[in-house]
């Protein structure tokens, strides 16, 4: 992967949709941040969709988000599926600026709300979510196949628009 400078804002870090060469790298990163990563094939499948981005440096993948909206009645409701950052460049920034283009993008594809789940215990992505405006909705016990549980958390997005 790309090396990061102590740039903090990492002015250099691009965000664009995935393509077919970056599956590999993403599936990497997948497989190292998570107890339970999601196979090759589902990134396969979300190839093309607009809510799936890369955030890249020096043409390495750095992370990665994975969005979609689903119509809901005039509610459309935005899920953050899927987001995560190499561990050797966590604490840069990418994390939520990957958030807040998978938001922006969800605002405006018509999402009234967003949701999504997180482990009970994952300080780091609670703190972002939470400085991002959601707020838990629902507690589900034994959520993951650890027995973790999971939290629900939501935003209204006219509130985070105004607010970003
Ligand atoms: C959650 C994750 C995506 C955050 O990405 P990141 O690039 O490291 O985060 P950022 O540098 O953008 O930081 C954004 C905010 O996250 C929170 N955060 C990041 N690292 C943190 C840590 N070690 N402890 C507590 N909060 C932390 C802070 O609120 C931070 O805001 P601040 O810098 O204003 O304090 C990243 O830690 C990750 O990939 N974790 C493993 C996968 C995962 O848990 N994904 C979320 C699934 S729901």
């Amino acid at each position: 992967m790309a090396s990061l400078s102590e740039d903090s804002n990492n002015p250099s870090v691009t965000i664009r949709p995935a393509e077919r060469a970056d599956l590999l790298a993403v599936h990497r990163i997948e497989q190292a941040a998570f107890k339970q990563p999601w196979p090759y094939t589902a990134f396969e499948r979300f190839l093309g969709e607009q809510g799936f981005l890369v955030a890249t440096r020096n043409g390495g993948v750095l992370g990665f988000v994975v969005s979609d909206v689903t119509p809901n009645h005039g509610r459309d409701i935005g899920h953050v599926k899927d987001l995560a950052v190499h561990p050797d460049a966590q604490g840069y920034g990418i994390g939520r600026q990957l958030l807040q283009r998978a938001l922006l993008g969800m605002y405006v594809d018509g999402a009234a709300i967003t949701k999504l789940e997180v482990r009970a215990n994952n300080e780091a992505a609670k703190s972002l979510y939470y400085s991002e405006g959601f707020s838990q909705i629902r507690r589900v016990p034994r959520y993951y196949q650890d027995g973790e549980a999971a939290l629900i958390l939501t935003v209204e997005m006219d509130q985070w628009a105004r607010s970003a």
